[in-house]
């Protein structure tokens, strides 16, 4: 992307590993307008942040107090032309502070077909787990539009994958994981195209 092009610019907000980060910002490497510009995490030492890192992508580690009572980190996200979150495995809740500055523009990933197994409590193993104790057929990926409840915004896009009898909830990990991969780098372009925020 040339310097003075116009941009818009992504914050990955993760605490985990950073598997879908990496694949979001693969994605975007090469892309005309579309930038991954900072990665917010909220835990020391995880993997994203060798991830953005490696990859030279500004990273920033956030606190609860100034994340839920403070200032939402809007002025740091201001500083770095913020236009569009992705919550890219975040365990925190959204403060309504962050949901109103980027009213539309913050969207989650979330492991299941919401709205089952979905809300408080309902991250990583606890929702494959679940999912293969009530026998379900199928599971997959749900990406949704942020609001201030846990995984109850708007639903863009699903995908599902089948679950086999014997099937582990780390085996269902799997299947949803490579659906992510595959899918969410996509949606995340195919939003951020619709919505026609290009700065001139
Ligand atoms: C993903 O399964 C995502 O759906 C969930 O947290 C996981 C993050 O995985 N909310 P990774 O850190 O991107 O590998």
């Amino acid at each position: 992307m040339q310097e003075n092009s116009p941009a818009v610019h992504i914050a990955i907000f993760a605490s985990g590993a950073g598997s879908n980060a990496q694949k979001i910002i693969d994605h975007f490497k090469q892309h005309a307008f579309i930038k991954v510009s900072l990665v917010v995490c909220n835990k020391a030492g995880a993997g994203v942040l060798s991830i953005a890192e490696k990859e030279k992508i500004p990273h920033i580690i956030i606190e609860k107090e100034r994340f839920f009572r403070g200032d939402a980190y809007v002025e740091i996200l201001a500083l770095h032309k913020i236009d569009f979150i992705v919550l890219a495995g975040f365990l925190w809740k959204i403060p309504s502070a962050l949901i109103q500055r980027f009213p539309g523009k913050i969207i989650n990933i979330h492991p299941a077909l919401l709205p089952k197994y979905g809300g408080k409590g309902m991250f990583g193993h606890h929702v494959h787990e679940a999912v293969i104790v009530a026998k379900e057929k199928e599971s997959g990926i749900t990406i949704h539009y942020v609001d201030e409840l846990y995984d109850h915004g708007k639903i863009i896009f699903q995908a599902t994958c089948t679950i086999e009898k014997n099937d582990t909830p780390e085996m269902l990990a799997q299947k949803v994981h490579l659906l992510e991969h595959r899918f969410f780098p996509k949606i995340i372009e195919e939003v951020i195209v619709s919505q026609n925020i290009v700065k001139r």
